[in-house]
């Protein structure tokens, strides 16, 4: 049987066991399709040629893809690359042999075949697809892209534009740099690459975001970069972000007004754009040695401005069904993040034996453990099994010198303390960032059943042995 006569016959299935429809039987499901292929692209400027990719559909961002709230959709995914992969729906709360893993949650899709995905959109957001089979390489050469999820009432604004931001490892020729087993990269901060992009131009130089004076603009941000960390400011803007990860927040501005956006994170911004017609505006990352670089001019048009005064329209979004956990019964687990350069890590635990660290990073080209053990390859055993619909807090401690965005697949949490101290906003995300030392507290409830992956989103941390597999019992 092919897998999308297994679906469709799945799902009927399991449309006729439920108590209430979720859908009549006449709703459509909305159908995409991802070619995952080589292909040239022109990211820096022309005279220094075309960059080779990876990319969905033959662009890095692949297409945006766009879908309401409680819809169904199919997405069928092809395999024209030379190596085999997948496609993990960061942020979307499939159900687990959709999410995308190979080797834990279905078989790679080798050259030349396909696979389809097909699941329901519970929350309203902004998420994004890319790769989970070597994803150091497969995301890194361009493959990725946005996938929004519009709310059933969405905000009023007068545009919504999507950035993907990445960078891109390139040569004087434009081509990509194919040190992707680079042990330095593997032991420090990951792969950065010396060409920032926005939805796949570099921007620092010569790119413009044209505005008119007035307008209400809801800006999506998705991180869909290796390893770099952005810290952006919105020069003579006043931002305010009204999600994290897809999840409504307390509209706010960001702290000390840069938002800071790791790899894997998104972050969705009103922006009012209240600057006199015929000024421009750089957009500033902060996150750079040489501080303050560019990321994109805002431009705006010599237009007579839309309104005079911010629009008085609300911002804030509905809240998406995730169930609140339980504090007072939580049970806690404890989570160590230990490794890298400059770390104390002496010996790991690798396929159940202890190893130096030397020997770690030489003949295993690993660096990082969780709960000091190092794992590479997706299919392991679980470190932790939860109770289907049991609250849990994770009680992370980052022991390294380097910040980790770590991701939870299948599930949000909500990011309660920092250093002992409670978080502002309470933020729901799929992805928290961890600063060195840090100590950052979680907590979800497990209601989503099967084994999930649990790691950290620079990927050459997550192929460095910076990962784990939870279980969520049936
Ligand atoms: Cu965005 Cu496990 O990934
Ligand atoms: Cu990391």
């Amino acid at each position: 049987m092919t897998a999308s006569r297994r679906t469709v016959l799945k799902s009927l299935a399991a449309t006729a066991l439920l108590p209430f429809a979720p859908r009549t039987a006449a709703a459509a499901v909305r159908e995409f399709k991802l070619t995952a292929m080589p292909a040239r692209q022109q990211i820096v400027p022309a005279k220094f040629g075309q960059t080779d990719i990876w990319g969905f559909n033959g662009t890095a961002p692949g297409p945006l893809l766009r879908a309401k709230q409680g819809e169904r959709v199919k997405i069928v995914v092809e395999n024209k690359l030379p190596e085999p992969t997948t496609v993990h729906w960061h942020g979307i709360r499939v159900p687990n042999d959709m999410d995308g893993v190979p080797g834990l949650t279905q078989k790679p899709i080798a050259p030349g075949s396909r696979f389809v995905y097909e699941f329901d959109l519970p929350d309203a957001g902004t998420y994004w697809y890319h790769p989970h089979s070597r994803s150091y390489e497969q995301v890194a050469r361009g493959l990725y892209g946005a996938f929004i999820v519009e709310e059933r009432a969405p905000i009023t604004v007068d545009r919504d534009v999507t950035w993907v931001l990445s960078d891109f490892r390139l040569n004087q020729d434009a081509t990509q740099r194919d040190d992707f087993d680079s042990l330095f990269d593997l032991t420090h901060g990951g792969r950065l690459g010396n060409a920032v992009a926005v939805n796949g131009r570099y921007t620092p130089k010569d790119g413009t975001f044209d505005v008119r004076s007035g307008e209400r603009i809801r800006l999506r941000l998705i991180n869909a970069a290796s390893a770099r960390i952005f810290e952006l400011k919105f020069g003579g803007h006043a931002p305010r972000v009204i999600a994290l990860d897809g999840q409504a927040v307390a509209p706010h501005a960001p702290e000390k007004d840069i938002l800071v956006l790791a790899p894997g994170m998104r972050a969705d911004l009103v922006i009012d754009c209240m600057q006199q017609p015929g000024t421009r505006h750089a957009l500033i990352d902060e996150n750079n040695p040489r501080r303050s670089v560019t990321l994109i001019e805002m431009v705006y048009s010599g237009e007579r401005p839309l309104r005079d005064s911010p629009s008085p329209a609300p911002v804030a979004l509905a809240p998406n069904p995730i169930p609140e956990p339980d504090l007072e019964r939580a049970q806690r687990h404890e989570i160590l993040f230990e490794g890298g350069a400059m770390g104390m890590l002496r010996e790991a635990v690798v396929e159940g034996r202890r190893v130096p660290i030397q020997k770690l990073v030489r003949e295993h080209g690993m660096a990082w453990t969780v709960n000091g053990i190092a794992v590479q390859e997706h299919s392991h055993d679980a470190m932790l099994t939860f109770e289907r619909g049991k609250s849990y807090v994770l009680a992370m401690k980052n022991e390294t010198m380097w910040p980790h965005p770590i991701h939870l697949h299948g599930h949000f949490f909500r990011v309660l303390t920092r250093d002992g101290r409670p978080t502002r906003h309470r933020e729901w995300v799929d992805t928290v960032l961890m600063q060195p030392r840090e100590a950052v507290e979680v907590a979800f409830v497990a209601d989503n059943p099967g084994d999930w992956m649990f790691h950290c989103h620079v990927l050459h941390h997550q192929k460095g042995g910076m990962m784990a597999v939870f279980r969520v019992k049936g």
